[in-house]
């Protein structure tokens, strides 16, 4: 029977705000995505992938007024500076939303609507406390226990007093603690899914989603009040949907909703997680529609020990990412992202643990297992590959490091354990260097009765390098393409399917020249 067709695999990132230029942060979460994405095309399913900028809202405004110009403008002059970036990065998103966009804006008023007909909207006056860099309402016990300023940014919150409608937040709380403990991977990590919980259960307001023009003038107006725009969470979270078309509103574009809805994860950062794991879900309640399968927050990266700052000097922007990316390679610098930290976790960027991490495990080990499997089989064999006629017992340690690698991978990208995920790779290549030092070709190359014990053990150094590289195409995605060209794979298929299994390689491929992949960095 052949396979059952796999779900199709939605990814989203969060929408950046365009206030500014991207940095480290923005490109972490864009990165795993893509990991995930390039992975789950591999695995033979159908991917769609979503990045985006988010563009209104008070933030917006303060930036442009600061810079003297109107925020359109600088939403115009920034979400470029995200697009080439991802394009610097080689990411393969599928689409890109802007929130400015009539596909977006007219969805964002359509949605808003069947919640005002649904009656799930309703009018009230709010005063209260408003973290503007967060954009968001804060509550007056965590304004005081803040001490009046963002808990994020340090800066003083905003008094807000105005009327304003307000959608029934609290209505669908219930159902979405019911939803929460039903589905323990819901919100991932799990530490984070509890104190979302706990929260939750401490009981929450209803939600103020809309502002009055003459407070707040750059936003999409609410359908049913012009003299109001929709609140910036509202508009920036149907991002999500709206990029697909929603079918209940009547715009159903080529059946997109029908295909890729709902979201098999939503990557963000966990500053943003009540919004995602709290609002979201009750909005899409609210419409009828069904709720993201996952939603998982991230850790926030310092630099070289400190919280990131443009004064202490260890900002890390598009510039510094442009320098890395020059020096060692873009899918080194994506190789570390994923590899430094557990993702979940908050993590440092340190330059000498970024060389460190480079020199041992792509220089030495991966860079090096390549280059002398490819020397050797050039000195020994006239660069083809033998067949690995003769037994030899140590190969089973190989094959056991390549058969665990390919094990555990699907857990591991189910997970979003990346760093796991890319130790299978680095382990099968330790084992396989382990094994050269073991059955020592170099000495057996000396001696003609040893040339079938020979073959088998550079096919299999071949092979083992190979799956290695198979398995990190989703990260290395330049080094991977070039290192499986030098194996003369490059035309190759190599989808998992295909080419990760132990014994692809044939023998009778001609190997080479050795490239210098991963020069060491001093
Ligand atoms: N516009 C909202 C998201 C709306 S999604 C419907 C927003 N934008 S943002 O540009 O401020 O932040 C986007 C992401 O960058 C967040 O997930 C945030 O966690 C992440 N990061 C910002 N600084 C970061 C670090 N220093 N480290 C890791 N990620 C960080 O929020």
């Amino acid at each position: 029977m052949p396979d059952p067709m796999p779900e199709p695999f939605y990814v989203t990132t969060p929408i950046y705000y365009v206030n500014d230029q991207p940095h480290i942060g923005h490109s972490y979460t864009t990165v795993a995505a893509d990991v995930l994405a390039r992975y789950h095309r591999l695995a033979g399913r159908d991917v769609r992938f979503l990045t985006g900028t988010d563009e209104h809202g008070i933030k917006m405004c303060k930036a442009a007024d600061e810079k003297g110009i109107a925020p359109n403008e600088l939403a115009d002059l920034n979400a470029p500076h995200f697009k080439a970036l991802w394009e610097k990065l080689d990411i393969t998103n599928d689409d890109f939303i802007r929130t400015t966009e009539p596909r977006h804006e007219n969805r964002v008023s359509a949605l808003v609507q069947t919640l005002v007909d649904s009656g799930e909207i309703y009018r009230g006056s709010y005063e209260g406390w408003y973290d503007e860099g967060q954009e968001e309402y804060v509550t007056e016990t965590a304004a005081k226990e803040q001490d009046f300023k963002s808990a994020i940014n340090a800066k003083p919150l905003v008094k807000y007093s105005e009327d304003t409608w307000f959608f029934r937040l609290t209505k669908f709380a219930p159902r979405l603690i019911e939803h929460i403990e039903a589905n323990p991977t819901f919100i991932q990590p799990s530490s984070r899914r509890n104190e979302v919980l706990s929260k939750l259960k401490m009981g929450i307001e209803d939600l103020c989603i809309s502002r009055n023009k003459t407070k707040l003038p750059w936003g999409i107006d609410m359908p049913n009040d012009p003299d109001h725009v929709v609140y910036v969470w509202i508009d920036a979270l149907s991002n999500y949907i709206n990029a697909l078309g929603i079918p209940s509103i009547g715009d159903d574009h080529d059946g997109e909703f029908a295909q890729y809805w709902p979201a098999s994860i939503h990557l963000i950062g966990k500053d943003i997680l009540w919004f995602h794991a709290v609002y979201w879900p009750c909005i899409l309640m609210a419409a009828d529609l069904p709720l993201p399968k996952q939603i998982y927050a991230h850790g926030w990266w310092t630099s070289e020990g400190q919280k990131m700052s443009k004064t202490l000097g260890n900002f890390i922007s598009c510039d510094q990412i442009d320098e890395i990316c020059a020096d060692y390679g873009r899918d080194v610098y994506k190789y570390y992202l994923l590899r430094a930290i557990t993702f979940g976790s908050d993590g440092d960027f340190n330059a000498e643990q970024f060389r460190q991490t480079y020199n041992t495990e792509l220089a030495n080990s991966l860079g090096n297992l390549l280059s002398r499997t490819v020397k050797m089989i050039g000195k020994y064999f006239d660069g083809v590959v033998p067949a690995p006629t003769e037994e030899v017992a140590e190969v089973a340690d190989v094959q056991a490091a390549a058969q665990a690698m390919i094990d555990a991978a699907p857990e591991l990208m189910d997970k979003c354990a990346f760093n796991k995920y890319i130790q299978g790779s680095i382990d099968l290549v330790h084992a396989t260097n382990q094994f050269i030092e073991i059955t020592a070709p170099f000495t057996l190359a000396k001696d003609d009765t040893q040339r079938e014990r020979l073959a088998t053990i550079m096919y299999t150094c071949a092979e083992a390098v190979r799956l290695a590289l198979v398995y990190l195409q989703p990260i290395l995605t330049d080094k991977v393409p070039a290192a499986l060209e030098v194996l003369a794979q490059g035309d190759a298929p190599t989808d998992f399917a295909t080419a990760g299994q132990w014994g692809v390689l044939q023998s009778g491929t001609a190997v080479g020249p050795a490239q210098p992949l991963f020069p060491r960095k001093s």
